[in-house]
């Protein structure tokens, strides 16, 4: 059963993984990155949940980490185990660990629908906006619950994708488009191919993914409950606190989107 975990996974094109067309848009050292969005509020919102309220996580595992923003920043408090699909990504993480000099990290390439852990390997588990690119979340979650310990935490950061929701409004189109354009013309200035490359991957993953409109709070509160977990909080308020100043001029992070935070707790307490 679990075998075919990688067969449903949206990319199974050995040779062509569009997220490894786009790492420079996960990457820590990215001066554009910073202007949307500040990666030390993410990290501290995460790292409360794992520290807080009986939470007392030593090792964690970041789920579909990207080129690991947030592994990095979390490095200062936990022993975090870094896993991605994607070998670019991995490969840029592993160079900013290494010039930042961050202790003890490991990195997994796999699927996150098939984690390559055993049970309860984990004190706590995160995932930020990867669940949306893969086929199946029911897995991801199911997974992720395993792979955490007894009364360890699992914390997902998301974006409530259906369709209505899922919506921009005027201004920050107007703003993101003149961004594009003038990044556009900074890329093509300093190297040729490389905007053709990243179209050609978002426009991939926006058509095979559809941007997930199954992804939303109260499904992704159903699976983790589903899976023997305690909801211990929800946080809808996170994109006021984690905007940049390109987010702030869209009002709001990718503007009129509904981020959502969840921490759950594995095991019900009578
Ligand atoms: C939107 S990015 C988020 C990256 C990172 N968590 C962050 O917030 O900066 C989605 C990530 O999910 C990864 N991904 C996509 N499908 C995956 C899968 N089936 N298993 C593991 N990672 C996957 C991509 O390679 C990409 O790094």
């Amino acid at each position: 059963m679990k075998n075919e975990h990688y067969q449903q996974a949206f990319y199974t094109d050995a040779y062509y993984n569009p997220w490894d067309f786009v790492i420079d848009n996960y990457d820590i050292k990215s001066r554009s990155r910073r202007l949307w969005v500040k990666d030390e509020i993410y990290a501290e919102l995460v790292k409360k949940h794992f520290v807080g309220d009986g939470g007392n996580c030593n090792t964690i595992l970041d789920v579909g980490c990207g080129a690991g923003t947030l592994s990095i920043l979390l490095a200062d408090w936990f022993r975090v185990y870094s896993l991605d699909f994607s070998r670019a990504m991995l490969e840029r993480l592993k160079l900013r660990v290494k010039e930042l000099k961050i202790d003890g990290s490991t990195l997994i390439q796999a699927d996150n629908q098939r984690i390559p852990f055993k049970d309860s390997a984990f004190d706590g588990s995160f995932c930020k906006f990867a669940l949306w690119p893969v086929s199946n979340p029911e897995w991801a979650i199911e997974e992720m619950v395993r792979v955490t310990k007894q009364y360890g935490r699992i914390v997902i950061l998301e974006v409530d994708r259906r369709t209505e929701e899922y919506k921009s409004n005027l201004r920050t189109k107007v703003v993101y488009s003149s961004y594009k354009a003038l990044k556009r013309v900074i890329r093509i200035h300093k190297q040729k191919n490389k905007t053709v490359h990243d179209d050609a991957a978002w426009k991939l993953i926006r058509d095979t993914t559809k941007n997930n409109p199954r992804i939303n709070l109260e499904f992704i509160r159903a699976l983790l409950e589903d899976n023997g977990c305690e909801i211990i909080s929800v946080d809808t308020t996170i994109k006021e606190e984690i905007d940049g100043f390109m987010g702030k001029l869209c009002g709001g992070q990718c503007g009129g989107h509904n981020y959502f935070l969840i921490c759950a707790k594995k095991g019900i307490t009578e």
